[in-house]
């Protein structure tokens, strides 16, 4: 596509609905395999971080085009949202009596406020797991003891079970959306779409949660 044509796509409301999608699956995927790799914690101290290193040190270079990817993927899905929601809003005749939230708007809604619940906790879990800044104990390398530390103070537990619980949400509102997006915006009821967004929506944080959940009960220490 040439650039004004590139330009008018983006301009256009289904243009930034593409792009939310686009960059949603990008999202997705990173979450699924994060949360897998996180699985390895389970396996005890040695694999976890050696898991750990191999990212941060063997391939170093990969997880920084990986890094850069997201922060693209990110700033374009936030940047997309944001002027979605502004034109909805625009476009919305002022309201003369209250009206009931819709259906819609309700899954709109929490897709807005899961998004900036999860933007608080995306710079907090960088500082708190990967650059080390939040915890003097911290210890570069030992990703499995920065965990176990890190899941000790409850308070912290539930900030990240709150994140996974917002997760969730945006994850089935939002892949649901990016399916009706694919289907270029047409509204469908197609059951399987719907069941394989609740099915990610379900899984991807349930897995998450295991980290906090095991250190916070006593199982792992
Ligand atoms: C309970 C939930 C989660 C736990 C326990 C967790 C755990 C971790 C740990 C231990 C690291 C550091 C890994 C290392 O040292 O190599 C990390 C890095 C990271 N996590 Fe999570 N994570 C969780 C959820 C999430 C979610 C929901 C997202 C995104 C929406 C996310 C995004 C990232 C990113 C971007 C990095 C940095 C990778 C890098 O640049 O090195 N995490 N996470």
């Amino acid at each position: 596509m040439e650039r004004a044509g590139l330009l008018k796509f983006w301009d256009s409301s289904v243009g930034k609905k593409v792009v939310m999608g686009a960059t949603g699956l990008i999202l997705v995927a990173f979450v699924i395999l994060h949360m897998a790799g996180n699985l390895q914690f389970f396996a005890g101290a040695e694999r976890f971080n050696a898991y750990s290193h191999l990212l941060q040190v063997d391939l170093i270079e990969a997880t920084w085009i990986l890094r850069l990817t997201l922060l693209v993927a990110v700033v374009l899905h936030i940047t997309a949202a944001y002027q979605l929601t502004m034109r909805n809003r625009a476009a919305r005749p002022a309201d003369y009596v209250k009206r009931e939230p819709q259906v819609s708007t309700y899954a709109a809604r929490t897709l807005r406020w899961g998004g900036v619940y999860l933007l608080l906790f995306i710079p907090y879990h960088l500082m708190h797991f990967t650059i080390g800044n939040l915890h003097p104990a911290f210890a570069r390398g030992q990703a499995y003891g920065n965990v176990v530390i890190g899941f000790e103070n409850v308070w912290i537990g539930i900030f990240y079970l709150g994140a996974m619980a917002f997760l969730a949400l945006h994850l089935y509102h939002g892949t649901w959306a990016m399916f009706r997006t694919l289907g270029v915006a047409r509204p469908s009821n197609d059951p399987l779409h719907r069941r394989l967004a609740l099915a990610l929506a379900i899984i991807v944080p349930a897995g998450f949660s295991l980290l906090p959940l095991s250190v916070m009960l006593g199982l792992v220490r």
